[in-house]
């Protein structure tokens, strides 16, 4: 397998700061000016939407303002056209207006808009093959649930193929499109692969980071550009911002699928451009080396290649460190009293409290780890890999994982080897 080791653990996050002074250039004009006032104990917001004027000024007191899930005012939106469809066969035009449009109308879904991710994972629409497949499915499931409510996410889990001909890694990219339909109040859909785990609970995204993108994946620009490799990025991760260039994007993307008459002729061209590619069918990661490399003028502006932390990291070069992470964290938490501190798993400061400890160290919990070969599910797996040496690797990893959702809880597991038993974890630990 080529080089995956061009990230490191280390990363230099700029903590977001909820709450601050937000501009959000969704908010231009698309009526008269209109001036619409939310007043909340201690803050006013001001949409100002005359031409090309926008002003949101937010307290920390509007970030905890609640949905109207009640309010759908009669005016025709998007979803009343007829000839709108959810399906990947019809392009969806003027999304953005359509879009603010319906946010104007359901402003209660406004403010915080910025920082509103969704999860979308999924995974085939039988039963494993794999005996102990779907119990794994499980289990990675429950990690993205994890993560999504420490961070206040949405997730939807889909196992259905939402075009009949889109099978394995191109499903993702229907369930993602429909997805931003469903949800316009979202401003970034995440796809992660139903074998990718969150392995540290604590990260928060750096949104911040990608104000100007519309795509973000993890990948290495040199591998990507200069050796032309499919494996300079990994597609199984991935965030897409809700917005005409995504269903632009995905429509050029899910060009080279299955459901097309030109696929065979796209497996041919995708191994032409990038030599290491083995598998004669086209497939959605070298298709987005191949968009990167033959179409950048148009749509590699918008996309950021991210290699500052682990975003998608494999899972060969992360199974090895969990131990010595492990004790790391716990030899910075013993030394200081505020990191071990027990809190409500509600309670957020304490990653921020990390962030000093962890600048510059080479032993961050790498982000999200992903079993890329392991096929968990059928079980065939890669030929490179034993059947025992992808198991052992799923629980120590998945255990790792869970051991800092378990700290809320009290407990953590007895070994990271073992995934039946947990023991109490005594008060201050580790002092
Ligand atoms: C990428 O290209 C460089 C320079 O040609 C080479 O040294 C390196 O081994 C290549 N890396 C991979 C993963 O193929
Ligand atoms: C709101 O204002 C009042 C009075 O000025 C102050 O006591 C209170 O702490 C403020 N609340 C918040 C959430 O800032
Ligand atoms: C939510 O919307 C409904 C219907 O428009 C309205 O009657 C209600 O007052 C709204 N609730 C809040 C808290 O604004």
């Amino acid at each position: 397998m080529p080089n995956q080791t061009g990230s490191s653990f280390s990363s230099n996050i700029i903590p977001i700061i909820a709450g601050t002074i937000v501009a959000l250039s969704l908010f231009w004009a698309f009526r008269p000016i209109i001036t619409f006032t939310f007043t909340s104990p201690n803050t006013t917001t001001t949409f100002n939407t005359g031409v090309n004027t926008y002003n949101i000024f937010s307290g920390p007191t509007i970030s905890g303002h609640e949905f109207n899930h009640t309010h759908d005012p009669p005016e025709p939106t998007f979803y009343d056209d007829p000839d709108l469809t959810y399906t990947i066969n019809k392009p969806i035009k003027n999304w953005d207006e359509k879009r603010r449009e319906w946010l104007w109308l359901h402003p209660s879904f406004i403010s915080g808009i910025e920082k509103r991710v969704m999860l979308v994972t999924g995974s085939q629409t039988g039963p494993c093959q794999n005996p102990v497949g779907d119990h794994l499915l499980l289990r990675f499931f429950k990690n993205k649930v994890d993560y999504c409510r420490i961070h206040g996410y949405d997730i939807i889990y889909n196992n259905l193929l939402f075009h009949p001909k889109m099978f394995t890694y191109w499903a993702k990219i229907p369930s993602v499109r429909a997805t931003m339909l469903a949800h316009p109040e979202a401003e970034w859909i995440m796809w992660a692969d139903a074998d990718a785990v969150f392995t540290d609970m604590d990260f928060k995204i750096p949104l911040q980071r990608y104000k100007n993108h519309n795509f973000v994946v993890h990948g290495w620009p040199d591998l990507i550009y200069k050796n032309k490799s499919w494996t300079g990025l990994n597609a199984g991760v991935f965030l897409i911002r809700n917005s005409q260039w995504a269903f632009d994007f995905m429509d050029v993307w899910s060009g080279m699928g299955p459901q097309t008459p030109n696929y065979e002729k796209w497996g041919e061209i995708l191994r032409e451009t990038c030599k290491d590619k083995t598998r004669p069918e086209s497939d959605d990661q070298t298709g987005l080396v191949y968009l990167l490399l033959k179409e950048k003028e148009k749509w590699g502006d918008k996309i950021y290649i991210e290699d500052g932390y682990y975003l998608e990291g494999y899972w060969k070069n992360i199974v090895g460190k969990v131990e010595r992470i492990t004790e790391k964290y716990n030899g910075v938490m013993k030394s200081e009293r505020g990191l071990r501190r027990r809190h409500a798993e509600k309670v957020r400061g304490y990653s921020a409290l990390w962030e000093a400890y962890l600048e510059g160290e080479g032993w961050r919990r790498p982000f999200m780890t992903h079993f890329r070969g392991c096929q968990l599910c059928s079980g065939t797996h890669n030929g490179l890999y034993t059947r025992h040496s992808c198991l052992d690797a799923m629980e120590k990893v998945l255990n790792f994982a869970d051991n800092q959702v378990l700290r809320s809880y009290g407990f953590v597991h007895t070994s990271l080897g073992d995934s039946e038993s947990v023991m109490p974890l005594p008060f201050d630990y580790p002092a």
